[in-house]
């Protein structure tokens, strides 16, 4: 008889982690057997605890905050986007060897070609906010889909010319209180601080003067409808909030652990929103 196939989410915390919710959703909507649990791991063990992972029991995991560095430094064998990233959010197992991937550029992508399609084509420049790891993912997927510029602006003004030399040409860094300048001059607004996520200040920037068609985006989502998608909205343009990315960065891991491809349908959607609202 074989087992039936587990994963888990790896954190530290991780038990706020809505991946349960979403692995165990599609698993149930698709009539497959396994399981997904939540494992919270100390920063000193994660090595060890990825790389006795199958001896756990485990066919994989997703890996989140803090431990996405530590996770690519286990690895066997790497994603091209998880090399790019030096950060790996996948994992599994195949013949006993540890598979990375880095899953979040896909999830920001996808979620904006769901919500916003042909997106690509209409942004020349994009404003991405914070210069972090989810900063750095939404760079990468930018680039990607040939944004032509990506301007970085950052608290840290050091942080964020490291992140756009990274990343070379077709990426500049600015300093955080040039944003009401440049604000006129994109194509989407991107918000992958912490800012505006509830318990943190607010993001306190005005949208004026944003061309109409541009699209607003923010990776916080808690709560969904921040005061950033709330002004575009206000002003009328498309906005995409946190979730898709959240649930699309999902969707690789589930097929490698379980067999099957999902998808991210509205009933999943309200599913968390049901649960974040609790
Ligand atoms: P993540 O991996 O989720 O991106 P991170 O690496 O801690 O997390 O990055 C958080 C981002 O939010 C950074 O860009 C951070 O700015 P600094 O580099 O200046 O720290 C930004 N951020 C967090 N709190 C902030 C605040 N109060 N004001 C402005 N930016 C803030």
């Amino acid at each position: 008889m074989t087992a039936v196939p587990s994963a888990c989410i790896v954190g530290w915390p991780a038990k706020h982690s809505r991946s349960p919710l979403i692995h165990g959703h599609w698993l149930r909507t698709l009539g497959l057997e396994g399981s997904y649990g939540c494992e919270e791991v100390r920063p000193e063990d994660v090595v060890g605890f990825l790389q006795t992972l199958q001896a756990r029991g485990y066919v994989g995991c997703n890996v989140t905050v803090p431990h996405k560095e530590a996770a690519f430094g286990a690895m066997d064998v790497l994603t091209d986007r998880a090399r790019a990233l030096e950060a790996v959010n996948t994992v599994w197992i195949e013949n006993g060897v540890l598979h990375g991937d880095n899953t979040d550029i896909l999830g920001f992508v996808a979620s904006l070609d769901a919500e916003t399609p042909g997106w690509a084509s209409r942004t020349a420049h994009a404003l991405v906010l914070g210069a972090g790891g989810a900063a750095r993912a939404i760079v990468a997927g930018l680039l990607d889909r040939g944004v032509e510029l990506v301007t970085i602006l950052n608290r840290t003004r050091d942080r964020s010319e490291q992140l756009a030399e990274f990343f070379g040409k077709r990426v500049q860094a600015s300093r955080w209180d040039a944003v009401s300048q440049l604000v006129p001059s994109a194509d989407m607004v991107v918000n992958t601080t912490s800012l505006g996520m509830s318990g943190q200040p607010e993001l306190d920037i005005s949208l004026e003067g944003l061309k109409p068609g541009a699209v607003v985006t923010d990776a916080v989502y808690i709560p969904l409808e921040t005061r950033l998608l709330a002004e575009a909205r206000r002003r009328g343009n498309p906005v995409v909030d946190g979730l898709g990315m959240l649930l699309h960065q999902a969707a690789p891991g589930f097929e490698h652990w379980f067999g099957k491809r999902p998808e991210v349908t509205p009933a999943l959607r309200q599913l968390i929103v049901d649960d974040l609202a609790r």
